[in-house]
This record gives C-alpha cells, sequence and structure tokens, in this order.
C-alpha cells in the first residue's frame, strides 16, 4: 500500500518547502491535480509548475487531468516530467486513443471514474491502464466529504481487473476510512486534507501509515 500527497491542499506560496519535507517522510507519490476551469469549476496548476517540481524532486509526479479535451495536454505534461498520467474517463470521446498516447510517450496510463460513473468500461479498457483512479468525491476541490460509495465500487473493480492493477482512492480519505479502504483492497491512497490539516504532515503520515499496517495485518 502506497501514499500519493496530493499538493492541492499545500500552501502554494511553500510547496517548493513541502515537496522537500515530503521527500524527507518518504511519500510514494506526488499527485498533482490539473484543473481548467471548464470540467469543475476550479483553477489549479500548469505545466511550468509541474516542470519545476518534477526537476526538484525524484518521487514519482501523478498528474491527475481534471479537465476537458486531455488528449491536449497529454504531451506537455510528459514532457514536463509527469511519471503517471491519469484522465477522467468522462472526459475521454475515445479512451483507447487516449491511454494508447499516454502509453506511447513512456508514462504509466491511469484511469480515472467519477464517482456516478460505472467501473463497467475498465472491461474493454483494462490493456490500456496502469492505474485504476476511483475518485470518492465529485472532482473539482479538495476538502470534501468522503462518498461511501466507493466501498462497492471497488469490489466491482475487482471482479474486472482481479489483483492486476493497482487501485487507487481519491478524495476524503482520512484516519477513519482508510483502514476499512485498506480492508476493501486499494493500493493507494490520495491525501490531500487528510496530510496538510493541522500543519503537521510529518505526524499526520506516520498516522496514516499506522493505520494501513495494522489494517493489513488484521
Ligand atoms: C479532487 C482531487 C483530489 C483532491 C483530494 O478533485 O482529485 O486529488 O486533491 O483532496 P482531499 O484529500 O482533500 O479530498
Ligand atoms: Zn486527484
Amino acid at each position: 500500500m502506497k501514499i500519493s500527497a496530493s499538493i492541492l491542499a499545500a500552501n502554494p506560496l511553500y510547496l517548493g518547502d513541502s515537496i522537500k519535507e515530503l521527500e524527507n517522510e518518504g511519500v510514494d507519490f506526488i499527485h498533482v491535480d490539473i484543473m481548467d476551469g471548464h470540467y469543475v469549476n476550479n483553477l489549479t496548476f500548469g505545466v511550468d509548475t509541474v516542470k519545476s517540481l518534477c526537476r526538484m524532486t525524484n518521487i514519482p509526479v501523478e498528474v491527475h487531468l481534471e479537465l476537458s479535451n486531455p488528449e491536449d495536454h497529454i504531451e506537455n505534461f510528459a514532457n514536463a516530467g509527469a511519471s503517471i498520467i491519469t484522465v477522467m474517463l468522462d472526459t475521454c470521446a475515445n479512451p483507447i486513443r487516449v491511454l494508447e498516447k499516454i502509453r506511447k510517450l513512456n508514462i504509466k496510463s491511469g484511469l480515472s471514474i467519477s464517482p456516478h460513473v460505472s467501473v463497467d468500461a475498465v472491461k474493454y479498457l483494462e490493456n490500456y491502464i496502469d492505474y485504476l483512479l476511483l475518485l470518492s468525491v465529485e472532482p473539482g476541490f479538495g476538502g470534501q466529504k468522503f462518498q461511501t460509495s466507493v466501498y462497492s465500487k471497488i469490489k466491482d473493480a475487482k471482479k474486472i481487473i482481479g489483483n492486476r492493477i493497482p487501485i487507487e482512492i481519491d478524495g476524503g480519505v482520512n484516519t477513519d476510512n482508510i483502514s476499512k479502504l485498506v480492508k476493501a483492497g486499494a493500493d493507494i491512497f490520495v491525501i490531500g486534507t487528510g496530510l496538510y490539516n493541522n500543519g503537521n504532515l510529518k505526524d499526520n503520515l506516520k498516522r496514516f501509515n499506522d493505520i494501513m499496517k495494522k489494517a493489513d495485518i488484521d
């Protein structure tokens, strides 16, 4: 099980410091939400920020494209140094073409599914994806309430992909629900607010890691 830190919850004026702290604490991935003010009503990071970020760290960076027409942006984020590019299923008119485009650039491909979207299509897309990201909040903002419908969605996804593709859970992950998510079979936890709230990243991360380990043993 791995933790991916969502920097949407970090103070953008101290992003560099925050990355160094994530390195010291040993998080597995850095998760960067890219929003366009069109698919979702929020604007976040651009290509230049991702480029600087990838230059400063060896932690693999996952770019989560929460925007319209993802295929128009894949090459730019690949050149910026992303290790994983994840697209929203409901933004892809032709998901196979989009996912193939990511892989052709030697980047891992992620497919992200909104709470209202079924995982059924994964049956047909399995061969094109390296990571399956299940959103447990509506896309667009950090700090939202966790949607419990994701538990049954993990089960549905497992029926299709077994243990072949790692499942990421993104949105509202906290110290109350992570144990149940581990037991449900999720592999990677994208955490923003839960890591950055009260400003003590180190303690927060330790708490998450302890709970995850215990849940895995139980
Ligand atoms: C939501 C984003 C998430 C968000 C998670 O649109 O995809 O990555 O940053 O943040 P928290 O952990 O605050 O829900
Ligand atoms: Zn995200």
